[in-house]
């Protein structure tokens, strides 16, 4: 029997803490503002912007929500980041992915001045994440860290598998693990021996994207087992890319899908939001 890493209980946590300096930097007379641009009506994303916006309220940040039409050009886009990065009251910009199909995602990831670039995804910030030396880690692969810490599970020395190589999550939680002195594989569609490579993992981290994808045969015994995934199976319910039921009986620790790292993603966003407005004052310490 796995212990459960509850994502709720860390998540609100950390949302504590948040609160906490953001009452302190408001008495120095800064609020930390967040600006969240959502494009088109895609309805996951329509859910995960409420729900930042939700966050800021909670941790006492100023939001603008941007909802702008699935036919807005490339270079309205553009324009309307070029305004929120010389907006001072601004101190994050976060343009929920994906866009629709004719605007250019990597485009708008680098129009997003570094600085107030909260998702960690512009290439500067994604470089100094590589050499150990970053303001920003990226949301996702943040959680799932906060969530190992909270545990008290070691990293240095375990074989950890990422399984998905994307840019938002894969490869920055490979890196992250790194630097924890992991000693870490990273899966994708072409690995062969998927199945051996994940069953000999210490710490098996699953960013597929795929329903119930990691099977108990995949798992070692005692396995530390994140669940990046949020998936509709095909009763419609929600779960994530590791097969729950099947694999937590082996398990030591299992994050759940909802309530695991779902909730992390937002809390580090409102970390990193606190951490941008410290910046761009000037003020080391509250
Ligand atoms: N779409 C899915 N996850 C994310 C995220 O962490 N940030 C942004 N901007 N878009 C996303």
């Amino acid at each position: 029997m796995a212990s459960v890493i509850s994502g709720k209980e860390v998540s609100a946590k950390v949302r504590a803490e948040v609160r906490e300096e953001c009452e302190r930097l408001k008495e120095k007379g800064v609020t930390p503002g967040l600006a969240v641009i959502i494009v088109g009506d895609d309805p996951a994303s329509r859910v995960y912007v409420n729900n930042k916006k939700k966050a800021c309220a909670e941790v006492g940040f100023a939001s603008e929500e941007y909802a702008l039409p699935a036919e807005t050009t490339q270079q309205e886009l553009l324009a309307l980041i070029d305004t929120l990065n010389k907006k001072p009251e601004i101190n994050g910009i976060l343009c929920q992915l994906p866009l629709p199909k004719h605007l250019d995602e990597t485009a708008v990831i680098h129009a997003i001045s570094p600085e107030k670039d909260v998702d960690a995804f512009h290439p500067s910030n994604v470089g100094k994440i590589m050499i150990g030396d970053y303001d920003f880690l990226p949301c996702t692969p943040a959680g799932v860290m906060e969530l190992i810490h909270f545990a008290g599970i070691e990293v240095s020395g375990k074989n950890c598998v990422v399984i998905g190589r994307s840019n938002i999550v894969g490869k920055p939680m490979a890196m992250l693990l790194l630097h924890e002195n992991g000693t870490v594989t990273i899966c994708h569609s072409k690995t062969k021996d998927l199945k051996e490579i994940c069953a000999g993992a210490d710490i098996l981290v699953a960013a597929v994207g795929r329903p119930k994808f990691v099977k108990a045969d995949m798992v070692k015994e005692g396995a530390v087992v994140l669940d990046v995934g949020i998936n509709r199976d095909e009763n419609g319910k929600l779960c994530g890319d590791v097969d729950y039921e099947q694999v937590e009986p082996k398990a030591s620790f299992i994050t759940p899908v909802p309530g695991g790292v779902g909730p992390m993603t937002i809390a580090m966003l409102m970390k990193n939001t606190l951490k941008a407005a410290k910046l761009q004052n000037h003020i080391e310490s509250v």
